[in-house]
């Protein structure tokens, strides 16, 4: 079964003098397990389709289905993870990271126990009882990181959460997302504007028009799951295969400026 499907959803905002489409007749199935990015210009749709995903917004056609089953309110199925971490500044690594868990019936002593091993994977081991504003941008948003897989989401949304960080840490931040994902059978629907990125983490890349948001590419990507950040570039179809992503999201970009 797959773990998302979009069918034929279209959704428009109120605007004057009409309706405003920001998506039309889209398509889309993320297969269980599979790391997919959505690439497209500026104000193409592709918060919209994770808000419809993770079910903030309802379509206005077609449906939108996790798990087989139509989504119709936010679960603890679909995990998000925003450009901005989101911490509560009041509470604790450890206290932000079992946060969720803690509102619902969860034992203390076993959501924190596995609240660690996350913050252990994702190089936090020893900052439990530290306050985010005793953070570094990428040390919170690896807090963001565990916080969203520590219920186990069948499903993580990465609406461009690396966009604020440097280079260097977004690449050690890229690493670690993969060694996460490849630990866990989650399913990844990741937005970026950064096509290294998207070449890096994928299995498959979507390119999507705007105006009405439309996918409008699909990029198989050949590069394994084991995957060096130092080395993988020197595979010999990547400069052909970044080529033709570039390629394709400027002539989006450039045909959503006309
Ligand atoms: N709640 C809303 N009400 C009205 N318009 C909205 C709403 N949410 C999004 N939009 C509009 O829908 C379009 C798509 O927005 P969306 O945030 O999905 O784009 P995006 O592809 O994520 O852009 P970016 O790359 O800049 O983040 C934009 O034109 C935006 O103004
Ligand atoms: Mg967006």
């Amino acid at each position: 079964m797959s773990a998302i499907t979009l069918e034929n959803v279209s959704l428009s905002f109120a605007a004057k003098p009409q309706p405003f489409t920001v998506l039309e007749d889209i398509n889309l199935t993320l297969n269980r397990g599979e790391f997919v990015v959505l690439l497209g210009p500026s104000g193409c749709g592709k918060s919209t389709i994770l808000n419809l995903v993770a079910g903030f917004t309802k379509p206005d056609r077609g449906r939108v289905a996790a798990g087989g089953k139509t989504v119709r309110q936010p679960g603890p199925d679909r995990g998000m993870i925003f450009q901005q971490p989101n911490l509560f500044p009041w509470l604790s690594v450890l206290e932000n990271v079992t946060f969720g868990p803690r509102l619902g019936k969860h034992r203390k002593d076993e959501t924190n126990a596995q609240a660690q091993a996350w913050l252990e994977r994702v190089g936090l081991k020893g900052f439990e009882h530290h306050a985010p504003w005793q953070l570094s941008g990428g040390m919170k948003q690896r807090v963001a990181l565990a916080r969203a897989w520590l219920p186990g989401p069948e499903v993580l949304l990465l609406d461009e959460p690396f966009g604020a960080l440097d280079a260097q840490t977004r690449l050690m931040m890229q690493e670690l997302l993969r060694e996460a994902w490849l630990s866990t059978n989650t399913t990844l629907l990741f937005v970026t504007h950064d096509v290294e990125e998207a070449l890096f983490l994928a299995d498959r890349i979507l390119i999507m028009s705007a105006k009405p948001g439309r996918i409008v590419d699909e990029i198989i990507l050949p590069f394994g799951r084991e995957r060096d950040i130092e080395t993988f570039a020197e595979h010999p179809d990547y400069s052909e295969i970044k080529h033709r992503v570039l390629h394709r999201v400027r002539q989006e970009a450039k045909r959503h400026l006309r």
